[in-house]
C-alpha cells in the first residue's frame, strides 16, 4: 500500500497512512513527507511504535537535527527531550513540584524553540505514555490566521519585530523556574512579527507565549498587540486538537504554526513524550 496523506482540519494537520516510521525511506518519500508538512503544518502518525534511535534516523530524513542545550533540564544536550511528569525512577512528579511547573510553561501557545535567535524548525512528538483523558496538544495556524487579517492590519505588522524570551515565557507560570545556567544560555533574542516559510513563500504571524513587546514601542501597547494576534491565531477555527493515543508520532513546522499542552490529572496518571526537533533556517531578523 502505498502512502495516503488525508486532511484533518479545513487549514491545518493531516494523516499519514501506509508508513513504519521505523524503517529506512527514500529521499523522494521524505521530499513527499516534505511537502505534506508544508501544506498541513502538521502531520499525524499512528501506530509508531519506535525506539529514540528511530526517531532520530527517521527526523534527520527530514533535515539537520537539533541537539537540546546542556543547560536544559529535560534534554541535557542530546538529541531527544523528555517532556514527562516522572522522574528517572519512573516515580510522578507532584503537579506543584518545580520540574512540573516549568513543564507547563509547554501549556502556553508556543513555537518551540522561538526563544532563540535560530529558532526551531520543526518538532516531532511520540507518545510512550498517555493519561486516559486529557492532555491533548492543540496546534493552530499562524499561516492562516495571517491569511484572514483584513489587508490594512497586514500592511500595519509589515516590518515589526518582538522580543522573545524563555524568561518571558515561565514567568507567566511562577517566579525562579529557571536555573541561573539556563537563564545565561538563553537571553533575549529578536523575531519579525511575520515571516515567509522559504519553501512556499507563505507569510505568517510569529506570536506566542515567549514573545514580550513589540521594539521600539512603548511596553504595554506592544504586549498588547501581541496578545490581540494570539487570541486572533488560536481561534477554534485556525485550531487542529490531537488526542493522544500511545505509539502516536506527531510532526509539526514551527513556522507555521503554534502548539500548546493540554492539561490532564497529572498527579494521577503518568504522561511521557519523546520529542526530537530540526535545527532552524537562520535568524528571522537581519
Ligand atoms: C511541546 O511543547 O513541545 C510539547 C507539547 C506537549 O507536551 O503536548
Amino acid at each position: 500500500m502505498g502512502m495516503t496523506i488525508l486532511p484533518l482540519e479545513e487549514h491545518i494537520a493531516a494523516e499519514v497512512r501506509g508508513i513504519e516510521v521505523g524503517s529506512p525511506h527514500s529521499e523522494e518519500t521524505f521530499a513527499q513527507l516534505r511537502r505534506a508538512l508544508y501544506r498541513h503544518s502538521v502531520l499525524v502518525f499512528h501506530d509508531q511504535d519506535i525506539s529514540d534511535e528511530q526517531q532520530v534516523a527517521f527526523t534527520r530524513g527530514f533535515g539537520r537535527l537539533q541537539v537540546t542545550m546542556a543547560s536544559d533540564p529535560y534534554g541535557g544536550g542530546g538529541f531527544i527531550n523528555r517532556i514527562a511528569n516522572v522522574d528517572e525512577e519512573g516515580r510522578l512528579i507532584p503537579p506543584r513540584d518545580k520540574r512540573s511547573l516549568y513543564q507547563s510553561g509547554n501549556n502556553l501557545w508556543h513555537s518551540d524553540g522561538s526563544f532563540k535567535a535560530v529558532p526551531l524548525r520543526a518538532s516531532m512528538l511520540s507518545a510512550k505514555v498517555v493519561p486516559p483523558r486529557g492532555g491533548e496538544t492543540e496546534y493552530a495556524s499562524l499561516r492562516a490566521a495571517y491569511a484572514a487579517l483584513p489587508d490594512a492590519r497586514k500592511v500595519q505588522l509589515e516590518g515589526l519585530v518582538a522580543e522573545h524570551s524563555m524568561a518571558h515565557s515561565r514567568a507567566q507560570i511562577a517566579p525562579g523556574l529557571l536555573t541561573e545556567a539556563f537563564r545565561k544560555e538563553t537571553p533575549p533574542v529578536r523575531h519579525v512579527l511575520v515571516r515567509a516559510v522559504p519553501e512556499t513563500g507563505e507569510k505568517a504571524l510569529y506570536v506566542g507565549s515567549y514573545a514580550s513587546h513589540i521594539i521600539g514601542w512603548e511596553r504595554e501597547k506592544g504586549s498588547a498587540l501581541l496578545k490581540e494576534l494570539l487570541d486572533w491565531s488560536t481561534q477554534p477555527r485556525f485550531v487542529y486538537r490531537h488526542r493522544w493515543k500511545t505509539n502516536d508520532l506527531v510532526m509539526w513546522d514551527n513556522r507555521s504554526c503554534l502548539h500548546r499542552g493540554r492539561p490532564w490529572e497529572n498527579g494521577i496518571y503518568k504522561r511521557i513524550m519523546h520529542r526530537t526537533t530540526l535545527a532552524g533556517d537562520g535568524p528571522t531578523v537581519s
